[in-house]
Formats: C-alpha cells, sequence, structure tokens
C-alpha cells in the first residue's frame, strides 16, 4: 500500500477542503501482512485528563526580554549595563564609562553548549554542580553575557549616575556630556539589531532633564546599521528643567531587522535621560486602558495560539529559583509602569530582565491564550542559597498575595493595583507550584510545608504542586517530573508512568520534558521520539494530569539551551519539529482513554521498539476518536488499525488524517525553510473497524475516526468513570 500519489502540500494549520489529498485505506486481509497492529478497544476505556497539553514559558534565552515582550530597546534603563560595570551594586554614585573597553571585553558569541545537569543520570549530582563546572569550563562570568546595548557617539562623554534618579525604583540614570561636534548622543541596537518595518509606527517614549540653563533640542531618528540611512526621524525642542516624560510617533521609511535607534542633541552641556523605550504602536493602541503597551510581539502570540494550549506554566524553571535568592523572580518588583519596575539579573540564564513581564503581563498572556494559568513562585530555594524556614513567612506572603493580585476584588488591596493597572476583572487562577526541582534541598521540605499550609488555608480551592513526590511526608496535589534525554531513551520512556495509578501514586505533572542529547537543534528523530512519550501520558492520562515541553522560545542569537520549542530572532521564528507535535497532540486531545494495544511483528525486519500508539476521543460522546500512531524506525510501516467493542461497526469511511515524517530523522527545521518539517493533512477513506495505516518513516500520525448513528447506537455514553485529576474551573472540553 502507497500513499496515493498525490503532492501533499506542508501545513501549519489544515488546509482548506478543495486543497486537501485523499489517502485510501488499504482493507486489512491476511495475504498482506503488516509490520504492527494496533487494537483500539472502545469499550474499555477510563477518564483522563482533557488538558494534558499545555505550555511551559520561561524566561530563559531571551524568550521574554529581546523575545515575546515588544520592547524594542535593550536596556531602556541602564540597568544591565549598571549590572555589568558592578556600578548597580557599588555605593558609588557615578560611574564614567569606557563602553569601548567594556564591548570588547562582552562577547555576543553563542555560548558552548551544555547538557541539562539531570540529563540521562549523567555525571552531575546536582544543577548547581552542572552550573558552577558550565562556569569553570567557559571561564564563564554572567556579565559577559549582558549585551552592552549603548554606544555613545564619538565625543560624548556617558556617565552612569544614581544622582537624582528618576524614582526610588529606577535608580540609575544615563548623563551624556555632548563633545565638541554639532551632535553629541547614543545609539542603541536593540536586541541583535532592531526590526522596523517601512510604513509602520513606532512610539518612543523616554524620560529626560537638563541640568543646564540652556534649552536643548533632542532628536530620536531609525537609523540603519551604521547610522548613516535615516528611516524616520522626530525633535523633542526646548527640553529644559527636571524629569519629564516625552512621548512621539516615529515612523519607518525602510525594513530593516538590523536598525539602531539613535539619541541625538545639540550641545554644549549635559542631558540625563532614563527609561527610553520603543514599541510598534499598534502595541501602544492594544494597549490603550493599561498602564503600559500591549506586550507582546504579534507574531510569537499567534505561533503560540496555534499550539491551543489547554495551560501555561509560568515564569520558571530555574528563572523562579535565580542563582542566588536576591535575583529570584519577585512578581512586587514587576508591578506598575515599566519605568517603576527596577528590573533584575536573570542570573541562571545569564542576561539583565526588564520585568517588563511581570505577573500582570503574564497573566494577560493566559488570558489571551485562554489557558489555565500555572503560576510558578519561590519558596524561597535558590540555586546558591536558601531562605530558613524560621525567616520564610514574608516570601509566603508575598504567595497568597499573588493570588488576591490575581483573583481579589478590585477594592482589596492587590485586586485593586490589578485594577489600577487596567484590568479590573479578577482572574481566576487554580493552580499554583511551590518551588522548582527544589526537593532535596535543605530547606526546601519545611518551607514548602508551610506555603502549602497557608495558601490550602486562605484558598482551599488552589491545586498545589510540589517539586516531588514526597510521598506521605507533605500533602500535594500534583508533583512535577522533568526529563531531558535522548531520542531513544524518550521513546522508551511511553512507559514511564505505566503501574502508577491515583491509588498508589499523586497526580503527576510533567512539566518539562525534551529532547536535548542526540536531537541536534530539534530535528525529526528527536520530535518522533517525543510523540511516543505523548501517546504514554494519554495512556496514564489519568495519573498524569498535565504535561509540557520546555523550554517553549530561544533567540538564535542566545542559546543557553540546546533545543527549544520556537526559535526566534527579532523578526521571524520558525518551530522545530516537536513544536508541530506539541500542535498534533494538543488538537486532538480527548476526555477519555480508549485501550490501545500495539503487538509488533516478531518476523519483521523493522524492530520491534518502533511503533508507540494511543487513543483517545471526546465528550460529550465517544464519536470522534482520536488515534496517534508513531513510527520511530527508518522504515515505512504497514501498521493494521483494529477496532473492538461495540460502535466499532460503525466507523465512518471518511476521517482526517495529519501526519508529520521526514525520511531523514536528523532533518531540521530553519529560518530559510522554517516548515521543511510540519504536519500535512490529507482526507483519509476507505476506513472501517480494520484497516491498514501506512505509517511513513519517522513519522507522527493523527487520525481522527467518526462513529455513524448508524447501523449501531455508534457514540459510546461517556462517564466520569475515573477521577482525572482536574482541577475545579478547568475547561473539560476537549479540543478534539
Ligand atoms: O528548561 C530549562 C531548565 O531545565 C529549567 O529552567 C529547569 O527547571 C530545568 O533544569
Amino acid at each position: 500500500m502507497m500513499w496515493a500519489p498525490v503532492a501533499v502540500a506542508l501545513l501549519i494549520g489544515a488546509c482548506s477542503a478543495a486543497a486537501q489529498p485523499r489517502i485510501t485505506a488499504e482493507t486489512l486481509t491476511a495475504d498482506a501482512p503488516c509490520n504492527a497492529s494496533v487494537t483500539i478497544d472502545l469499550q474499555k476505556r477510563k477518564a483522563i485528563s482533557p488538558v494534558l497539553f499545555g505550555i511551559f514559558f520561561e524566561e530563559i534565552g531571551h524568550a521574554g526580554d529581546g523575545g515575546l515582550y515588544a520592547e524594542l530597546v535593550q536596556d531602556r534603563s541602564f540597568d544591565a549595563l549598571a549590572a555589568a560595570t558592578g556600578f548597580l551594586d557599588s555605593p558609588a554614585t557615578r560611574k564614567p564609562l569606557d563602553l569601548a573597553t567594556l564591548a570588547a571585553r562582552h562577547h555576543h558569541a553563542m555560548l558552548p553548549l551544555h547538557m541539562p545537569w539531570d540529563s540521562n543520570g549523567r555525571s552531575y549530582s546536582s544543577k548547581r554542580e552542572y552550573l558552577e563546572e558550565r562556569r569553570r569550563n567557559t571561564s564563564y562570568d554572567p556579565r559577559n553575557d549582558i549585551i552592552v546595548a549603548w554606544q555613545p557617539l564619538p565625543g560624548t562623554t556617558a556617565v552612569l549616575t544614581k544622582e537624582q534618579p528618576l524614582n526610588e525604583h529606577n535608580l540609575v540614570s544615563m548623563e551624556l556630556t555632548a563633545g565638541t561636534g554639532p551632535h553629541s548622543g547614543l545609539l542603541n541596537f536593540g536586541y541583535w539589531g532592531l526590526y522596523v518595518q517601512a510604513g509602520h509606527n513606532y512610539t518612543a517614549s523616554l524620560y529626560m532633564r537638563n541640568p543646564d540653563e540652556q534649552p536643548k533640542n533632542v532628536t530620536l531618528s531609525l537609523v540603519g546599521e551604521h547610522g548613516a540611512t535615516l528611516y524616520g526621524t522626530l525633535t523633542f525642542s526646548g527640553v529644559e528643567g527636571g524629569w519629564r516624560k516625552y512621548t512621539a510617533e516615529l515612523a519607518s521609511t525602510a525594513t530593516d531587522a538590523n536598525a539602531r535607534l539613535l539619541l541625538q542633541f545639540d550641545g554644549p552641556g549635559k542631558l540625563v535621560v532614563d527609561s527610553v523605550s520603543l514599541f510598534p504602536s499598534e502595541n501602544v493602541a492594544a494597549g490603550s486602558g493599561m498602564l503600559n503597551p500591549w506586550p507582546f510581539r504579534a507574531d510569537l502570540l499567534d505561533a503560540l495560539k496555534a499550539l491551543q494550549p489547554a495551560f501555561m506554566r509560568f515564569p520558571g524553571g530555574c528563572y523562579i529559583e535565580g542563582d542566588w535568592m536576591r535575583n529570584a523572580f519577585r512578581w512586587k518588583a514587576a508591578l506598575g509602569h515599566n519605568e517603576q519596575r527596577p528590573g533584575h539579573m536573570n542570573g541562571v540564564w545569564g542576561y539583565w530582565s526588564t520585568d517588563g513581564l511581570g505577573l500582570f503581563e503574564y497573566m494577560l498572556l493566559a488570558e489571551e491564550l485562554a489557558t489555565e494559568p500555572i503560576w510558578v513562585i519561590n519558596n524561597g530555594v535558590a540555586h546558591g542559597d536558601s531562605v530558613r524556614t524560621a525567616d520564610v513567612w514574608p516570601l509566603v506572603e508575598e504567595a497568597l498575595d499573588s493570588l488576591e493580585f490575581i483573583s481579589g476584588p478590585p477594592d482589596s488591596q492587590w485586586g485593586g493595583v490589578r485594577a489600577a493597572m487596567g484590568h479590573p476583572e479578577p482572574w481566576t487562577i487554580n493552580y499554583m507550584a511551590i518551588g522548582n526541582e527544589d526537593c532535596g534541598k535543605p530547606s526546601y521540605l519545611t518551607n514548602y510545608l508551610l506555603f502549602f499550609g497557608a495558601i490550602r488555608a486562605r484558598y482551599p480551592h488552589m491545586r498545589l504542586i510540589s517539586n516531588c513526590d514526597m510521598g506521605p511526608d507533605a500533602p500535594t496535589d500534583l508533583w512535577d517530573w522533568h526529563i531531558y534525554t535522548n531520542p531513544t531513551d524518550m521513546f522508551k520512556r511511553r512507559n514511564e508512568f505505566n503501574g502508577k495509578t491515583p491509588q498508589n501514586s499523586h497526580h503527576i505533572f510533567a512539566s518539562e520534558y525534551a529532547v536535548t542529547d542526540g536531537g541536534g537543534w530539534g530535528n525529526v528523530a528527536a520530535a518522533v521520539s517525543e510523540a511516543a512519550f505523548m501517546t504514554g501520558m494519554e495512556r496514564n492520562g489519568d495519573i498524569v494530569t498535565l504535561g509540557a515541553y520546555a523550554p517553549l522560545f530561544v533567540h538564535w542569537n542566545n542559546r543557553p539551551w540546546p533545543t527549544n520549542m520556537i526559535v526566534i530572532d527579532n523578526s521571524r521564528w520558525f518551530g522545530i519539529p516537536s513544536y508541530y507535535v506539541q500542535q498534533m497532540f494538543s488538537r486532538a486531545r480527548g476526555s477519555h482513554y480508549l485501550d490501545t494495544t500495539v503487538a509488533t511483528d516478531p518476523g519483521s525486519q523493522v524492530h520491534q521498539e518502533s511503533v508507540a500508539a494511543s487513543a483517545t476521543c471526546g465528550s460529550p460522546a465517544c464519536d470522534r476518536i482520536n488515534i496517534k500512531i508513531i513510527n520511530f524506525s527508518s522504515m515505512q510501516q504497514r501498521v493494521a488499525v483494529v477496532l473492538t467493542g461495540e460502535g466499532s461497526d460503525a466507523v465512518l469511511g471518511e476521517g482526517e488524517l495529519v501526519y508529520l515524517w521526514s525520511d531523514h530523522p536528523e532533518a531540521e527545521n530553519s529560518f530559510d525553510t522554517p516548515t521543511k518539517i510540519a504536519p500535512a493533512t490529507a482526507t483519509m477513506d476507505g476506513l472501517s473497524s480494520k484497516f491498514v495505516l501506512p505509517a511513513k518513516p519517522w513519522s507522527v500520525n493523527v487520525l481522527q475516526l467518526h462513529l455513524g448513528p448508524a447501523p449501531s447506537s455508534a457514540a459510546i455514553t461517556l462517564q466520569a468513570d475515573v477521577s482525572a485529576g482536574v482541577g475545579s474551573g478547568m475547561d473539560g472540553a476537549a479540543a478534539s
């Protein structure tokens, strides 16, 4: 049996009915043997989590700053520079900058790649040991990773100053002293260039104070890489006196992904600037009614929407732990106007976080994606230090306050802060994770118990997630499970959760899984093995409630992690094959698992450990069945699909097949060929209770079958026969 000889268009999403190719299933006969069989019993079924597949957003690899966050200026408040030069933490009030020397010290080169500390159970006893070795081996200095985003114009003297700060949270500003030339100023190179488009408008805002008597004219321009080509300009005339905010629109006449923002003023004398920001004007318009511009880059938001995630875990990961407690993400420091946010060193991943993405923005994102938020908090444990349980209560209160901020009425203290930021309606939150990968660390368990008790007492509906299954030692609603490994091991791990039941285990949140070893930058073999693993999640979807690939984003110019689902630069993105696997599974979620047995032909040439499968159906009637069949081998496999039990005689002849494959397991997508590996969609006909699915080499196949009304009453009535451990308030509707 061959595929119908029709060129199958590679598609990101569903294609129009007219363009959709047809594949005719071969009837299963005794004289045409198959390599494997998948038997699905429509009567043996169990309720599973209908929200298994979601996303995990972490501020790693410039996922947020320089990524999803739409700010175009890098280091808008000069804090990264202040941190890189040691000025931020020093008692000094002024720091003259020798930016040329600093820029030379700084290397923009990619960091060498490292496997995660827990990869394949390899060599590192702790994440700290892994990170320390990484630093030793690479002369790694987190400060080197901070991009020196600002460059003074020739002759301009640049001094970081803490004198007369803009506000109590934004302590450092930039003092410029004019040289002898007609114009002095600064150039910002954005995140590896600013991306501007011809005919688009950009809203600039900045704070300035003029310490001199003489008013000054200040010009902001969009220019090409070397400053010689002008794309757009505006002038603020007569700048004088103390701090004042200046805002205006810049129109670009050109499209350039490597543009610069140029700030110039006419001398002589000084000008002090801070919080220099540039957003696409459509973001500013979309943020109307809120304190800040709409925070998300439109194309990347669309990339997330296409995943139809059932939930979003955020914002870390190691990011919430911090290399040290002082660098942990703290939500109260990421509130209000952007210029009121001090930002912090993202020490684990080596760059400055503006905190433009704070809890408010993460909740906006969850709302925009219509997804269940899962908020991860630091419970007093960082990589290098921790807070003793006796001293941790303020952090517990911080966690409780965050829940009031999210879900409290506008007349509550923290609900009022949310309302003032532009979102009076409370959000709903049902999940909170207490810490990340911290089991076994000195204070974790005792801190955890304090957090758990306090949150449970005030918010009894909250489902709380621990960093491991602590057994009878500690109560938990779900525990967090992570795996980073190679494709062969990932394929085997489809059996990881077999044997665990709600009776003998707490529910599991597989919040980080990915092939990171032997999968290139994200290749087909890696994606296919992850799909096999995900069939195991579905099989055990009564105990595995939620799961997410990690990490979600990486900027191509800063890759601290080997494989990441969505690769970006400042103007483009592409999904690695794993992105499309996530999309395929997420769009074919089910509320019930149908007993699926895979058998391989012992005489087959194909390695027996190469086929994985699972089948689910969705509520309210089990009349649409999602069958996932994975071929983790280099040979096309004839897979016999047999449906048994009541309803199996009512399989309609036509279904929809979405499939992703390649002859080359090492094949990858790239900016130039972003959808080389992407799902194709076909109508499959000739279906019945027994048919042959020709599974392409290295393929993931998602087939949706329909049960018709005749000849028997085909729909299977579903009952909530097994608790899937899904929280109240969660949308139980399956996507299928
Ligand atoms: O996903 C990258 C990192 O891997 C996460 O920050 C951490 O939780 C894990 O070690």
